[in-house]
């Protein structure tokens, strides 16, 4: 028995969350334990939807569920957004990776994708509303793009603080530890 994995989310501006994702090769037990973790880590962060870059894995795995019942689980591997159509809607979205920070954003009402389930089945389907914003925002960290910049610029002046806040915290963590012996 393999550890069970366990993710934490990477938060912006972590630049793994820039490297975009490549394509899962093998359908096997390590890509079940992934798919298993990243839901967990899905609910725990109350999220609806997660991308595998924000738990800096560069693979093409979205977990997303809009409702919060078990049954509405739904993973797609090596998505393509094959289409987007219908009328462009804006609503509220938030990001893992960007706790705290909401923006209305505009995209298109549907999309139609192809995928695979984790069992390594085909998947071709319409979403619209809810699930398709999910699966565009989630599709999006797979080739590296973000919440910030799909923002208005009305919306990011709004954000500014707080993305400004995201920023110095990385920029914290990332220094080297103070030089104690020095005085
Ligand atoms: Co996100």
């Amino acid at each position: 028995m393999s550890e069970p994995l366990e993710f934490t989310v990477t938060l912006y501006p972590d630049p793994v969350l820039r490297k975009g994702a490549e394509p899962v090769a093998a359908f096997d037990a390590e890509l079940q334990h992934i798919v298993a973790a990243m839901f967990e880590r899905m609910r725990a962060s109350k999220g609806v939807g997660l991308a595998a870059p924000q738990v800096g894995l560069k693979r093409c795995i979205l977990v997303l569920n809009p409702t919060g019942e078990a049954q509405d689980d739904l993973a797609l591997i090596n998505p393509t957004i094959v289409s987007r159509f219908g009328a462009s809607t804006v609503f509220e979205e938030g990001c893992l990776s960007f706790p705290g920070i909401f923006a209305e954003i505009s995209r298109p009402e549907r999309c139609l994708v192809k995928a695979f389930d984790a069992n390594g089945l085909p998947i071709e389907k319409e979403y619209e509303g809810f699930v398709s914003r999910i699966v565009q925002h989630e599709y999006d960290h797979l080739e590296g793009v973000l919440l910030v910049d799909r923002m208005s610029p009305a919306e990011k002046l709004a954000n500014k603080a707080a993305l400004e806040e995201l920023v110095q915290s990385y920029k914290k963590k990332q220094a080297p530890p103070a030089i104690r012996s020095a005085r």
